[in-house]
C-alpha cells in the first residue's frame, strides 16, 4: 500500500465517529416533531426520556448496517468458531444453545437458528429497557418465527431480578449462555451490572462478547478517543467509548476458561477498537 492510501485509510478510519454521529444529527428533527406531534411533553422536557426516544430512532435505522458490518464477526461467534480473536470455519466451541440471555437486544436480536448454526435454543431473553425499540424488537421476533422462544424483556439489568418489574422471572444459575454485542457501551454501571448478569449464568455456561472498548495501542489514540467522547455519549445515546469492559468481564468472578482479545486483523488507528470471544463459567 502507498503511503498516500495508508494515510487515506487513516484519515476515513478517524473520521468514522464523526460521520456516525452526523447521522444520529440528522435524526434530531425528526425525533423532535414526532415527539411534539403525540404530544408527549414528558419525553421533551425530560433529557434522559428525549435521548432515549433519540436513539432509538437512530437505531432503528443504523441498527441494521452496523448489523451488517458486524455479521461476518457476530455469526461465527454464536457458532463457536472463533478462536483468538479470528473466525474459522472450524468448529473451536460449542455455539449459543440452551436459555440464552441476549443483553441491550435494541430493534433486532442475534441469536437466531440461522446464526447459531442449530445451537437447539430452547429460550432466549431479550432485555431491552428502552421503549422506542420494542415495535421493532417484536416485529424481527415474529419474522424470524421465534415466538414462543424469544420472549423480549422490557426492562434493564438492574430490574431483571425484580419480579415486580416484569411478568416473568430468570432464576439465577440457570441461563445456558448470554450474548452481549456492542452493548456494553451503552448500559449504566457496567461493573455491577456484568456482576448481576454473571450470577444467572450456569456453571459451564458460556458467555459471547463483541464489544467496542477504550484504545489501547499507540498514545495517540487513546487520547483522540478521549477528545472523540466529548461528544459522543451526547449524540449516540449515552455510548461511552473509552469503557474498559474486558477488565469488568474478567474480574467479575471465576472462569474456567476465557478466549476474549482484540481481533488481530483491527489496525492501530481504529477510534472503536472490540473485544471478542467467549469466557466459560
Ligand atoms: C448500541 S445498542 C446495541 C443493540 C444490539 N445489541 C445490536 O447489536 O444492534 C445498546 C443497547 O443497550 C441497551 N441498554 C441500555 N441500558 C441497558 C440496561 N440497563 N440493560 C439492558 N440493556 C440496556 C440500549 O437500550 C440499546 O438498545
Amino acid at each position: 500500500m502507498s503511503t498516500l492510501s495508508h494515510m487515506v485509510e487513516i484519515f476515513w478510519f478517524l473520521a468514522d465517529p464523526f460521520i456516525f454521529m452526523g447521522q444520529s444529527l440528522s435524526h434530531l428533527p425528526g425525533t423532535i416533531l414526532s415527539v411534539l406531534r403525540t404530544g408527549d411533553f414528558a419525553t421533551l422536557l425530560s433529557p434522559s426520556r428525549f435521548h432515549t426516544a433519540w436513539f432509538g430512532r437512530f437505531w432503528a435505522v443504523a441498527g441494521p448496517e452496523v448489523r451488517k458490518t458486524s455479521s461476518p464477526r457476530v455469526v461465527p461467534l454464536l457458532q463457536g468458531r472463533v478462536r483468538h480473536g479470528v473466525a474459522t470455519d472450524q468448529q473451536s466451541g460449542p455455539p449459543v444453545g440452551g436459555v440464552v440471555l441476549e443483553v441491550g437486544a435494541g430493534s433486532g436480536m442475534w441469536p437466531d437458528d440461522d446464526q447459531t448454526g442449530g445451537g437447539a435454543i430452547t429460550k432466549i431473553y431479550g432485555v431491552e429497557p428502552n421503549p422506542a425499540s420494542h415495535a421493532a424488537l417484536r416485529r424481527r421476533v415474529r419474522e424470524s418465527g421465534l415466538e414462543g422462544i424469544y420472549e423480549a424483556v422490557p426492562v434493564g439489568i438492574e430490574e431483571l431480578g425484580h419480579s415486580t418489574k416484569w411478568d416473568g422471572r430468570i432464576e439465577e444459575g440457570s441461563v445456558d449462555c448470554i450474548v452481549s454485542i456492542l452493548c456494553w457501551c451503552s448500559i449504566p454501571d457496567p461493573e455491577k451490572n456484568i456482576a448481576a448478569l454473571y450470577k444467572f449464568l450456569k456453571r459451564g455456561g458460556r458467555w459471547y462478547v463483541y464489544e467496542h472498548v477504550k484504545a489501547r495501542r499507540t498514545v495517540f489514540m487513546p487520547l483522540y478517543q478521549r477528545f472523540v467522547n466529548l461528544f459522543w455519549p451526547r449524540i449516540i445515546g449515552g455510548c461511552e467509548m473509552c469503557r474498559d469492559t474486558e477488565k469488568h468481564l474478567r474480574a467479575v468472578g471465576p472462569w474456567e476458561h476465557i478466549d476474549l482479545v482484540q481481533p488481530p486483523a483491527e489496525p492501530w488507528c481504529h477510534p472503536l477498537p472490540h473485544i471478542y470471544g467467549t469466557l466459560t463459567k
